[in-house]
């Protein structure tokens, strides 16, 4: 993407053509012909032939764990060339953590290493700076989520990494952001609690609860991605590059901000939607756990299905959705509601809400979750299913629109993972299973960087890219 430049003397011509001939070009540009503004002319491929949106990136890959894979693997299925530096004869810790299949990188790196090519350098080895050199040279960013400070003591400072290759974008996750706690390490469910979503999560009378989606993982890896984007497409106006920095603690806060509407709400009266309101417990200073409560101005709950007795994924969550009120009283058997004073308004039910779901789960409790989506379906009634992992690893729909993805492993086998959950009409995902460590690193030193076979060998020699000889580790 960096090399790709407009050759002068075409620049020079269409500039003269522009000056010679004003009229011509408003009146091409009115049409939106697209070449007055220096844009290309639209492709006549068809489309998903055109390439990849991210055809022509290069990343530099220095993350580890989940937070950064996750935001370099979304840029590897839009088209990123994404070559992942692990540490040799280690790699990225997650390779040999939660291991399922003896002897294979386990799930928790694949899963989100896929479409990926590995490099083993050393970086503290003076041979493996020399690498990370020509690498920052020839790519457009480098993301990592390192422990604060750990990429300044590799030598890889802003400053340093900006005079090599000053369009060069630097991208790092961190915990937090500038302030008391900048310099701390951080993993998922610090953030969780830190960015506000513990406190919020579980029910009032129990403890504060992490939940099961990685928000301050993949959520930050996923707001760095759009991060990364962004400073790639300001890159074509200014030329240069620009640090990305997403601290794990705000984009949980980010997800979190319907709650911190709710903490500037009970400034001026109770949150009504709680069903602790209805239920007459006051409430105190910062917004309450709300359980299954919804989050937004329409009242719903968990409610139990048939079979939830053995079935702990027997339930459906219920949406009562004002516009159709009449049709959900019609349903359960209560047409009476749809007049009565005490329910016929979402006002009046407010205080209700309680009895409300109890007479609903009465209803849904004769009906298997699925059959209760389709018939609320009918009615125009959200409802959504509890889906079990194992649902969701069998569902067929998933699979045909490639979110979740069957990939072939040479020492595992085949594996289940995420494809792209952002569908692009012009850009096919490119989702394909996680590198070995270090199984790209000849092919990157000698075609993306130029390296010759004798120096190769040489740089072999050296340890930059080989995992310490035994006696080294010992000593
Ligand atoms: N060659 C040589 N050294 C390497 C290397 C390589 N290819 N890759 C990593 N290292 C070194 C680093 O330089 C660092 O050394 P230093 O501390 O001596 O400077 C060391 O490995 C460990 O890195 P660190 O990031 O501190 O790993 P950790 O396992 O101690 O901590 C985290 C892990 C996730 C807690 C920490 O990286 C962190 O807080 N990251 C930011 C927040 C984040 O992303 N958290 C979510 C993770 S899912």
């Amino acid at each position: 993407m960096a090399k790709k430049k407009v050759k002068p003397a075409k620049a020079k011509a269409a500039s003269k053509a522009t000056a010679k001939k004003p009229a011509k070009v408003a009146a091409k540009k009115a049409k939106g012909n697209g070449k007055s503004n220096n844009l290309p002319r639209p492709s006549n491929k068809p489309w998903g032939q055109a390439g990849r949106a991210l055809d022509g990136v290069r990343i530099l890959d220095f993350t580890h764990v989940q937070s950064g894979p996750t935001c370099t693997q979304l840029l590897a299925y839009m088209g990123a060339d994404v070559i992942k530096v692990e540490r040799p004869g280690v790699g990225d810790i997650t390779r040999g953590q939660l291991v399922d299949v003896k002897g294979a990188d386990s799930l928790y790196f694949t899963m989100l290493n896929g479409t990926k090519r590995s490099i083993t350098i050393d970086s503290k080895h003076p041979k493996g700076m020399d690498i990370l050199n020509r690498l920052i040279k020839t790519c457009d960013v480098l993301v990592e989520n390192f422990a604060p400070g750990a990429l300044d003591r590799m030598g890889l400072t802003w400053e340093y990494i900006n005079k090599l290759n000053p369009r060069m974008i630097v991208a790092s996750v961190k915990g937090f952001g500038p302030g008391p706690y900048e310099d701390c390490k951080v993993y998922e469910n610090v953030a969780q609690c830190a960015g506000g979503s513990a406190s919020t999560t579980g029910f009032r009378e129990g403890p504060p609860l992490v939940t099961g989606a990685q928000i301050g993982d993949s959520g930050t890896g996923l707001h760095l991605a759009l991060g990364i984007v962004s400073a790639l497409y300001q890159r074509i106006r200014t030329g240069r590059g620009q640090r990305v920095l997403c601290a794990m603690q705000d984009g949980v806060l980010n997800l979190c901000r319907v709650k911190l509407r709710d903490q500037q709400r009970l400034a001026h009266g109770p949150l009504t939607e709680y069903s602790q309101y209805g239920e007459g417990i006051p409430f105190g200073k910062a917004v309450p756990r709300a359980g299954n409560d919804s989050g937004g101005g329409q009242p719903a709950w968990l409610l139990k299905c048939k079979g939830w007795e053995t079935d702990p994924d027997a339930y459906i969550y219920f949406i009562t959705q004002a516009p159709v009120w009449g049709e959900i009283c019609d349903l359960i058997g209560e047409p009476t509601w749809k007049t009565d004073p005490d329910y016929a308004t979402p006002k009046a039910r407010l205080p209700r809400l309680r009895k409300i779901f109890d007479r609903i789960e009465q209803w849904t409790e004769t009906k298997t979750k699925f059959e209760v989506m389709e018939i609320c379906n009918q009615h125009d009634i959200p409802v959504g299913p509890i889906l079990s992992m194992k649902e969701i690893a069998e569902d067929e729909s998933l699979r045909a629109t490639g979110t979740v993805v069957e990939v072939d492993h040479p020492v595992r086998g085949k594996y289940l993972t995420v494809g792209n959950p952002i569908k692009l009409s012009d850009s096919p995902a490119r989702v394909e299973r996680s590198p070995l460590l270090g199984e790209h690193t000849d092919e990157i030193l000698t075609k993306v960087l130029g390296y010759k076979a004798a120096e190769v060998a040489e740089i072999k020699n050296s340890g930059a890219i080989t995992p310490p000889k035994k006696e080294e580790k010992a000593a």
